[in-house]
């Protein structure tokens, strides 16, 4: 460690070292994100039907739309009918809403969410500088009922609640799928419920422009396939997410990833074309061409129209993966570069940057952008977001840029709740000084759209965002991963009553498979399997925009909870076979269950072509199942297995733990220590 570095971390450890005791909720507390500060005190508060809600200060229009959207939840969750009526006078109300201010016209990035909660005498305070700060807070609050035989309560607590991070986000590319608003909307429902902040929307790709312009029509009139959002509909969405408390930060991703822009307009791009909207992933050589002013006008006048849509004082250039095959084959694209004194084509990226910077300030916009955009002549106002390795964050903010993360939280990527929800965008051992701590806003998760369709978006995203959420609001010291999962099971049963379909996922796609309602070997299959990743799926096989995402791969669900639930099992009976009876017994069941199932599959597969998808995973995991129960059975007979058994088992294991067609066994990992004596 450098003198720095001891001297960061020593002032990492004061900052939270007095909210590590406090940080962690108390566990008979469901909350999720956990709030800074939480303390639990004798006594309840009754929720019954004289519930009643008053706002004392801060009656914004904004505030009372929170509350009333509030007091039907409560209604469902409790089964009571109340008062709908918000009263301005704190006596005889059970929550009693104080708040200072309606807050930022427009949502920035320093808007202050933090609030208090203080429970007694029969009724709760929630405290907030702004209305942002009181919707954290309503979610909280519904969080908080908890019920017993008789009664729904909410505990006596005193909570202080402040973000670990001000950019938490979720990007959503509606590229390369679209998604109608009703789906971008259920979204904005349940980020708002872990408290997350910013929709970054990727309205433009190779593969489409989802945005209706007034002024160059031909983008979605040719370059959307008919599916853009109408400006009535954009605004729709801003203020939907605005009264959630989240930002709207769009990105049209320039000058690469931008076939679909030329399909319209083909005078822009750096070669001749024609172009057409991109039906495959990868390979798109349209690119903006930065020598011609008439490119910049046309930019310009875009972002003029599309500023009057999309308030958020930050605008997303893309700016990734730009292929530069047309301006390496243009001569006159080569010259300009000569004449300019540009060494390479990151140069002229940075050129043509520069160039997007300035028209976005006069826009009043600040710019951010992929981590490939880092460049030191543009302005300290940039943020970078890093996606190709968490060093670009540190390169960014030891710039002098400000920067967020979210190499780690590639939704598509197929990690488990656990390994996104321990990827923290300021790790404790960071090196960075204080003012770059600073400058590290937060972090975004990704959804990219290359296989997904609005039926599966909801089981891609949900519930590990929730964890991801954690991650981004709450204190460091907060990263139990057992307490995590034990929240997180609670939070996916909120954020269906939310209207998302995350667990109803499964089954309504396998009931297509089978064209009827005997799923239950694929199911069963599926408690235990994941899909690949989006690099294993495309090289399994070729899928284009026009494919149907309706296979076996479509209907799993990343992290499936069995994964973190056989590791545990798998431990109590490596601590104590003989003691740990039910773990045991639970876990011979499985692997039985597991030997058994290959039939069954095989059954559904001669039923049903699709559910042949099944069949690699369902015998790798019959030979895992198999395995499974002689280990164990030598575990509790104490008869070791011969080192050669041993060793062609752990090949097996090994080759499980491989793709299986489409599908990935989630708990070959946890099998393994077994083997072990
Ligand atoms: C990216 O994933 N190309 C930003």
């Amino acid at each position: 460690m450098t003198r720095l570095d001891l001297i960061v971390a020593a002032a990492l450890v004061c900052a939270t070292a007095p909210g590590i005791a406090r940080a962690q909720a108390p566990a008979t507390l469901n909350l999720m994100p956990v709030p800074s500060s939480v303390a639990l005190r004798n006594g309840s508060i009754n929720i019954d039907s004289t519930f009643r809600v008053a706002v004392v200060h801060g009656d914004d229009a904004r505030l009372m739309d929170a509350v009333e959207r509030m007091i039907p939840r409560l209604e469902y969750r409790t089964g009571i009918a109340m008062s709908h009526v918000i009263a301005h006078d704190s006596s005889g109300a059970t929550l009693v809403i104080d708040c200072d201010g309606p807050g930022e016209p427009v949502q920035g990035i320093d808007e202050d969410e933090s609030y208090t909660l203080t429970g007694g005498n029969g009724s709760l305070t929630l405290h907030a500088a702004t209305t942002v700060g009181v919707i954290r807070g309503l979610e909280t609050v519904l969080q908080l009922v908890d019920g017993d035989a008789q009664h729904y309560f909410i505990p006596n607590v005193s909570i202080t609640d402040t973000p670990r991070f001000k950019w938490r986000g979720l990007l959503v590319d509606v590229s390369r799928h679209f998604e109608p608003v009703s789906e971008i909307e259920r979204t904005l429902d349940g980020m708002s419920a872990v408290k997350l902040n910013v929709l970054h929307w990727h309205l433009s790709d190779d593969q489409g422009i989802r945005v209706e312009s007034k002024r160059y029509p031909k983008l979605q009139g040719v370059g959307s396939d008919s599916l853009f959002y109408t400006q009535a509909q954009i605004r729709e969405v801003v203020a939907y997410a605005r009264d959630r408390g989240i930002r709207v930060v769009p990105e049209f991703d320039m000058p690469g990833h931008s076939s679909a822009w030329f399909v319209g307009y083909p005078q822009y791009a750096s070669g001749p074309g024609p172009y057409a909207i991109g039906r495959r992933w990868t390979g798109y050589a349209g690119v903006f061409d930065p020598t011609r002013e008439t490119v910049y006008k046309f930019i310009d006048r875009f972002i003029g129209e599309m500023s009057a849509l999309f308030p958020d004082a930050y605008w997303h250039i893309g700016g990734d993966e730009v292929n530069a095959t047309q301006w390496k084959q243009s001569a006159r694209i080569q010259k300009f570069m000569t004449a300019h004194h540009l060494a390479d084509h990151a140069a002229l990226q940075a050129y043509f940057n520069q160039r997007l910077s300035r028209i976005l300030t006069k826009h009043h916009k600040h710019m951010i952008g992929w981590d490939e955009i880092l460049h030191p002549d543009l302005p300290r106002t940039t943020v970078v977001q890093s996606w190709r390795g968490t060093q670009y964050l540190g390169q960014a903010v030891s710039q002098g840029f400000s920067g967020i993360l979210s190499t780690p939280y590639y939704l598509d990527a197929m990690k488990s709740s656990e390994q996104m929800y321990l990827a923290d965008p300021l790790a404790g051992d960071s090196t960075l000084t204080p003012d770059q701590v600073a400058r590290v806003l937060g972090g975004e998760a990704c959804m990219w759209s290359e296989l997904i369709a609005p039926e599966s978006i909801e089981s891609r995203i949900w519930p590990r965002l929730a964890a991801i959420a954690e991650r981004f609001w709450s204190p460091r010291s907060v990263s139990d991963v057992g307490d995590m999962y034990r929240r997180l099971a609670i939070q996916d049963v909120r954020l269906e009553q939310l209207g998302l379909g995350q667990e109803s996922h499964t089954d309504r796609f396998l009931r297509r498979i089978m064209n009827g309602p005997d799923v239950a070997p694929l199911a069963d299959l599926l408690a235990f399997a994941e899909p690949v990743t989006l690099g294993q799926r495309v090289h399994g096989g070729p899928t284009t925009q026009m494919t149907p995402l309706v296979q076996v791969v479509d209907a799993a669900q990343p992290d499936p909870p069995n994964r973190w639930r056989i590791q545990q099992l798998v431990a109590d009976v490596i601590a104590s076979p003989r003691t740990n009876v039910a773990a045991h017994d639970t876990l011979a069941k499985w692997f039985s269950d597991w030997r058994d199932l290959a039939p069954r599959v095989h059954d559904a597969g001669n039923r049903s072509p699709l559910a042949q998808g099944a069949i690699p995973a369902a015998d790798a995991l019959a030979r895992v199942g198999t395995i499974g129960l002689a280990a164990l059975e030598a575990r509790k007979s104490g008869m070791p297995l011969s080192q050669a058994w041993a060793d062609s088992a752990k090949v097996i294991l090994t080759a499980a733990d491989k793709p299986q067609g489409l599908l990935h066994l989630v708990v070959v990992p946890a099998v393994r220590p077994l083997l072990m004596q």
